[in-house]
């Protein structure tokens, strides 16, 4: 990051040095922040969230398609303030858990703006979904057709009364005489054997995934759901992966999913994922601006064949359209997690020793329990020392716990960083807090709004009565 009033493109917008010459966030003096709600903590710019799920929704509008629903998906950054205020911004929800399920009807989607995912959707996942009458049910296997089958037979979703949620594992009430059974709706996920370029623990188009129904098998779904009474099979989702920086596979993927289509009776839904990568560091290229991922989805999905010119068949068999295009979806669906969050966050670390041996290390109070994303995929941050960005000591900025492995960022360039420093680190909205765990002990992070200079909590940190709450005794 250039030193004085330029700031990182990886900050949120609204990002700037004031006349302090402190890192401001959301209008907020980062300093003044550490000091309100301590360290560390996630800082949220909520202009930045709300300026991204608009680009999504006005990139829809400006190809052609204002319809285009955008879905957050909430595993980047599950927290109810960060998915209410995408359901005000009139997204729409994936969940891949009860869990997330819970918390996207606490933020306020109303059942019918949620989808349901997960490749190991428990049963008492399902009647859930069921019960709360979630708007798609996207299934992964045909064990999980026959889990249908069976929980609709058992009175679950399609066939019982509408009404108020039950919670997990409730049985469903009496149906009323007459009430109206409306199907469950449901999608296909389909692998397509479709890769793009990122890290492989965040790679699913490839055939052998543990993803969704390979193209394969689709006809075979199609008859199974088509046999269960109280589904209606409405088209395929695809994702093919996180983090991917190209444009390229993601219109394969769509030529992929036209050529299915015919084989899935009206396929009125195209429900195509997400994926699209951030940029974590200054110095990396940027990745397509939302506008241009969807403008080039939305032009794979009008001329599929042009998408996918250049590509082998997929079924030797012929059994995925043979390269047949039926019409255009009547609904489309994207599923952005990672754009919509990553660059909207910073993280707040106070710098708690400097040791020097091989090298310096600036160790901090977090780690790997706040953001585990360097631990798993050899992610790259960027460090900034708050009230005095940029720098040219080259560093390790350390976690706190208790292993080797815990380097938030190997090699920072820091300005003399000192004990009691706050250090931030940009881009960390996306699967940072998803992934918090309390290793060694150590208290999960708070996160913290910001916006035109006002600070609120949203989330509250951990305290240790939360470590032993859970006890049985
Ligand atoms: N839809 C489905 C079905 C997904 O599985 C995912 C992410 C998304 C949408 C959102 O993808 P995004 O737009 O965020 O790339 N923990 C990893 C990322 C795992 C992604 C899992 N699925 C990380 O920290 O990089």
């Amino acid at each position: 990051m250039a030193i004085g009033s330029t700031i990182s493109d990886v900050l949120p917008l609204g990002s700037r040095l004031n006349e302090l010459g402190r890192l401001e966030v959301g209008g907020c003096d980062t300093i003044e922040l550490a000091r309100e709600f301590g360290t560390p903590a996630y800082i949220v710019a909520e202009d930045d969230l709300r300026a991204r799920a608009r680009a999504f929704r006005q990139a829809g509008a400006d190809a052609g398609r204002p319809d285009l629903q955008v879905l957050f998906a909430s595993k980047a950054f599950p927290c109810t303030a960060v998915m209410a205020l995408f359901a005000e911004e009139g997204l729409h929800c994936d969940v891949a858990s009860a869990g997330e399920l819970h918390l996207a009807l606490a933020a306020g989607f109303e059942p019918e703006r949620i989808v349901m995912h997960g490749n190991a959707k428990s049963v008492a996942e399902l009647q859930m979904a069921l019960r709360e009458r979630v708007g798609l049910i996207v299934i992964d296997n045909f064990d999980e057709i026959e889990r249908l089958r069976r929980l609709i037979e058992a009175g679950y979703g399609p066939l019982d009364a509408p009404g108020p949620g039950a919670t997990l594992g409730q049985r469903p009430p009496e149906a009323p005489a007459g009430a109206a059974a409306r199907p469950q709706e449901v999608l296909l996920r389909v692998t397509p054997d479709v890769r793009g370029q990122t890290h492989e623990k965040i790679s699913t188009g490839q055939a052998n995934s543990k993803f969704g129904f390979s193209v394969a098998d689709v006809p075979e779904a199609v008859r199974r759901i088509e046999r269960v009474q109280g589904l209606s099979l409405q088209g395929i989702h695809v994702h093919i992966g996180s983090q991917l920086t190209e444009l390229a596979p993601f219109e394969r993927a769509v030529a992929e999913v036209a050529r299915l289509a015919p084989t899935i009776g009206e396929c009125a839904i195209w429900d195509l994922g997400g994926g699209l990568g951030v940029r974590y560091l200054e110095a990396q290229p940027a990745p397509p601006p939302i506008e241009d991922y969807v403008r080039a989805l939305l032009d794979a999905v009008r001329d599929p064949a042009q998408a996918g010119a250049g590509r082998l068949p997929l079924s030797e068999d012929g059994s995925a359209g043979g390269g047949a295009t039926g019409a255009p979806p009547r609904r489309l669906m994207i599923e952005p997690g990672r754009s919509l969050t990553a660059n909207g966050c910073v993280t707040l670390y106070t710098v708690e020793s400097v040791k020097r041996n091989v090298s310096t290390w600036v160790a901090v109070d977090g780690g790997m329990s706040d953001n585990l994303r360097p631990m798993l995929y050899g992610a790259r941050y960027e460090a900034h020392i708050a009230d005095r960005p940029g720098g040219e000591t080259e560093c390790v900025l350390a976690g706190k716990h208790c292993e080797s492995g815990d380097v938030i960022v190997a090699q920072a360039l820091l300005d003399d960083p000192r004990e009691g420093d706050i250090v931030l680190t940009p881009a960390t909205g996306a699967y940072g807090y998803a992934m918090a765990n309390n290793y060694n002990g150590v208290l999960r992070a708070p996160v913290v709004f910001c916006r035109d200079g006002d600070a609120r909590l949203v989330v509250r940190r951990d305290t240790l009565d939360d470590l032993t709450a859970r006890d049985v005794r």
